[in-house]
């Protein structure tokens, strides 16, 4: 089986920043992976050249073994990749149960159906008719989780899910993750907190500057020289 996602020699520059600097990277079906480096270190960037996002310089992305650099953010979402933004996209006049049902996905009943069984996976289907905008701010990153599985997507982005996120969403969250993981799902990412890292990921990529510095199991990421380096040598 190819890898569920594999990206070679990727790059993205703005103006004089390369902010993705030839990375490669494989992601194996049914695992969890995490990104992590420092602020502007590509992150971001390069989900958005996975996802379509941003048009990548170079290199080359394929999903389940077929190439989808070059074709547009929709088409790729309907190949089954689904992502998380870093910055809340909820529709605060909407209830919960409606901003999932923007995704729609077959009739109106199919889709009601799906987006309650989702809300119930993350326990929030007793807020189901409340206004987006009146839920926490965890809450809200919990929507927007979700909404993200309305399509079923076998490869997941998730762009700083825990940030601001209390102990007890966060605990939701997590597991909500892993019981993704075994159903088979893929899940790439990007996370602050070691702690969430160490406690979800079997391997890390590290970035810095748009470079891949560091790839392996957290605990041996934690003390490698570059990227202890990259963190606080500066
Ligand atoms: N749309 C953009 N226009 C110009 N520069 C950008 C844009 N997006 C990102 N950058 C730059 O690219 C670099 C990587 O940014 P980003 O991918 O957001 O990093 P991260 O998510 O790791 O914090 C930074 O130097 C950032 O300023
Ligand atoms: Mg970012």
């Amino acid at each position: 089986m190819p890898p569920a996602l594999e990206i070679e020699n990727l790059r993205k520059h703005f103006g004089g920043v390369s902010a993705v600097d030839g990375v490669s990277l494989a992601l194996e079906s049914g695992r969890i992976y995490g990104l992590i480096g420092p602020n502007g270190s590509g992150k971001t960037t390069l989900f958005n050249c996975i996802t379509g996002v941003e048009r990548r310089d170079a290199g080359r992305v394929a999903f389940n073994g077929e190439r989808i650099d070059g074709l547009k953010p929709w088409v790729i979402a309907q190949k089954g990749i689904g992502r998380t933004f870093q910055v809340i996209r909820v529709f605060p006049e909407l209830s919960a149960l409606e901003n999932l049902m923007v995704v729609t996905r077959g009739s109106r009943a199919a889709a009601r159906a799906r987006a309650l069984e989702l809300l119930t996976f993350v326990r929030l289907e007793g807020l189901r008719d409340e206004y987006a905008g009146n839920l926490s701010y965890g809450q809200q990153k919990l929507v927007e989780f979700v909404r993200v599985l309305m399509r079923d997507p076998s490869l997941i982005l998730l762009d700083e899910p825990a940030a601001g996120v209390n102990r007890t969403l966060l605990n939701d969250l997590l597991d909500a993750v892993r019981r993704l993981r075994d159903r088979g799902k893929t899940i790439l990412l990007v996370e602050h907190d070691m702690k969430v890292v160490m406690g979800l990921c079997e391997t890390v990529f590290v970035l810095d500057h748009g470079e891949k510095i560091a790839e392996g199991p957290p605990g041996v990421i934690q003390t490698d020289e570059r990227v202890i380096e990259a963190y606080f040598g500066r």
